[in-house]
Order: C-alpha cells, then structure tokens, then sequence
C-alpha cells in the first residue's frame, strides 16, 4: 500500500462484486475500510461488520465529499454496469457514470487523497481489433485511435483521462486497470446484469435442479473470451496501487476459450451434458477478446495466474448453492442434486 498503516481506505461500490472481495483483503492485512454503496446494505454481497459502512449516492458531489473525508486511498469500483446484456441496452445509464469518478476525483483532489484507483475495462479498446475470433491479446497502447464500446467503453476511456490529467495538472497520484471479465463467487449472478461465467453456471444448475437439460448460450458459442478470477484481480489491483505505474494497464488472464469451451467446463464441473441452445440474436459483444500480459509482466512481474477450470469451480459451487437456495424457497426444485462424479453424467445428446 501507499502509506503507513493502518490508514482509512475509501472503497466505492463495496456493495458490489469486486468491492465487496477488495474490502475483505483489506481488512485482512489490517486497513479500516470505509465500505460505500447506492445499493441497500441488505444487497451487498459483502457486509462487513467491522468497516464504517454508508449507503450513499456517490454520483452527488456531497455525496462523494463526505465518503472521501479522512481518507488516505480511494478505490473507485462503483459503477452502473453489468454484462453485455446489460450495456448493449443501457449505454446512458452506463455513461452517467462518468458523475461518480467526476466527483470523486474532485473530492480526493480537494482532500488530499494520496492515492486513487480507477476501475477501468478491455471496453476501451476498439471493435477493429476484436472483429475476429481468437484474436491476439489487447496491448494496452492498442486503445488508440480510440473507438471503445459504445457508452460502457467510452465512460471508462474518459475516466482513465480524468485520471491522467488530475495527476498532470492536480498532482493526484492516480493508477487505472482495464480489468478483463472478472469472475467468482460473491457477484452478480441473475437479473440481467450478470456477465458470461456467471450466467452459465446459473443455466447449468437451474437446468440440473429444474431438470430441464437444456442451456441457452447467446451467440453462436464460437466467440472467445479470457475470464480472470475475482482473487486475481484483488491481487494485481493492490499490486498496482502499490507500484509506480501511473498509465492503465491490463489486469486479465490470457488463457483464451470459446463461450462453448467455457460452458464444457462448468458441465464437466457439475458433472452433466446438456443439450445447447443457440440464441443468435443475443448481445454478445465483440467476436473475440483477450488480454495481452506483456506489459503488467515487465512492470509488476506478475500476471494472473488462476487456472479457469479452478476458479469456474469455487464460482459453480457458490451459484449453484445460490440458485438451490432460491429453488428450495420457490418450491420448484425436483429434488435433483449435483451430479460431482463425472462417471454419472447425463446421457442427454447434444
Ligand atoms: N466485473 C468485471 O468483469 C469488470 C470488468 C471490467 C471493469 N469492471 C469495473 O470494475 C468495477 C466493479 O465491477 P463489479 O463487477 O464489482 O460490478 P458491480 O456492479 O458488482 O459493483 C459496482 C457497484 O457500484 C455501485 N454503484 C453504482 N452506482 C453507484 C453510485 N451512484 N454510488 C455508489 N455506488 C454505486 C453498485 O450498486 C454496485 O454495487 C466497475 O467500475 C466495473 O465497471 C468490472
């Protein structure tokens, strides 16, 4: 970390996936947290009963000042987002945004914060480089020319600016990471914001528990993807705050899959076969992307290193006790239990 300890760590978006897990790492090694949320504290993944805990609307500058007082480090995780599902049809919401990192930049500036994160995304870079599958890995001085996603891409590309110039202009310490699809357990995993791993592993166990032995898969499953495990992603975000690396770089794995080989694998975890549905028309974003580690290896000597088939594990485990929990309190379950051993899969053709 960037200062003596213990220091008072503002996390915004704690409420949410990745803050609620960089909350409890930080915890851990003995920082105060001061954990920030919109969302009811009834709907955070992660509650802690020992950070200072507030329910506030960061995109307000009052808001923003009173969550930055006395700190010494601001995460900025909090964001209006979710899965392409979600930004294909959102991109307002998800540019409105650009009022929290707004505000919270001029909050931390005005403050003396020493050190701020922002949690950019591999959306900045442009479709021209993802048109194709199995594409070669994103390099962070790919994102310009800048053509982003739409909405999601450019609010984060205009955040990693904010924070470039708060820092030549302000002299705010500021670090970006462009994360690559995080996945784990304790994130968002139903209701239309849930991203790729998330999703399959709720359609494998509702189709186990509901015994449906279908799953729907968006797109025509060929796409590809490198997906990074939520531990990981704390990893090398702590590591960056720590380090003097001021320009973005990527935190993601480079083990690249098709969304058929990724939804393979959490069959084979939850030991069924399950017969695919295509949805063509489904948002699926761009054809193929992943993250190349050159840089973060040469600056941080360190990449991902969490295999996908270990973390699609730990993650299936906790969605499919989420989704039983669910069935059981709906009524709908038949009474199917996972099937772990592989030897019994179901002999339902593809
Ligand atoms: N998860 C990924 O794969 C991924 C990939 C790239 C970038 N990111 C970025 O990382 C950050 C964290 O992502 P996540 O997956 O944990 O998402 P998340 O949706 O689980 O968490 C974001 C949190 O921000 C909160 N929030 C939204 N608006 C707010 C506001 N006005 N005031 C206070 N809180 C507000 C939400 O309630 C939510 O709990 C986001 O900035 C996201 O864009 C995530």
């Amino acid at each position: 970390m960037c200062s003596d300890s213990p220091e008072l760590i503002l996390v915004a978006g704690a409420g949410g996936f990745i803050g609620g897990h960089l909350v409890r790492r930080l915890e851990a090694a003995g920082h105060e947290v001061r954990a920030v949320d919109i969302k009811p504290f009834a709907e955070w993944f992660h509650l802690s009963p020992t950070a200072e805990n507030l329910e506030v609307d960061l995109s307000q500058r009052a808001a923003a000042d009173a969550a930055s007082a006395d700190v010494s480090t601001v995460y900025n995780l909090a964001s209006d987002m979710g899965g392409m599902g979600f930004i294909e049809a959102n991109k307002a919401l998800c540019m409105l945004s650009v009022l929290i990192n707004t505000h919270l930049l001029l909050a931390a500036r005005d403050q003396g914060v020493r050190r701020y994160f922002f949690a950019s995304s591999a959306c900045v870079y442009p479709d021209r480089l993802q048109a194709e599958t199995g594409v070669q890995g994103l390099r962070e001085g790919d994102a310009y020319p800048a053509m982003p996603e739409d909405g999601y891409g450019w609010e984060k590309l205009f955040g990693e600016r904010m924070c470039r110039h708060f820092s030549e202009d302000f002299g705010l310490s500021t670090r970006v990471a462009r994360y690559h699809n995080i996945y784990g357990p304790f994130g968002t995993w139903q209701g239309g914001r849930e991203k790729a791993p998330a999703a399959i592993c709720r359609k494998v166990a509702e189709a186990i528990i509901g015994g449906s032995g279908e799953i729907e898969i968006w797109g025509d499953g060929s796409q590809t993807r490198s997906f990074t495990y939520v531990d990981d992603c704390i990893d090398g975000t702590l590591r960056l705050m720590a380090s003097d690396v001021s320009d973005p770089l990527n935190i993601g794995s480079d083990e690249m899959v098709t969304i058929d080989q990724l939804a393979s694998t959490v069959e084979d975890i939850a030991g069924v076969a399950l017969r695919r549905k295509y949805v063509i028309g489904a948002p699926t974003g761009v054809r193929g992307r992943n993250s190349d580690n050159t840089l973060i290896k040469a600056r941080l000597g360190w990449s991902p290193t969490t295999p996908l088939r270990a973390g699609l594990e730990k993650t299936f485990d906790w969605v499919f006790d989420q989704v039983k929990r669910q069935s059981d309190v709906l009524g709908r379950g038949r009474g199917h239990e996972r099937r772990t051993d592989v030897r019994n899969r179901a002999a339902i053709p593809n």
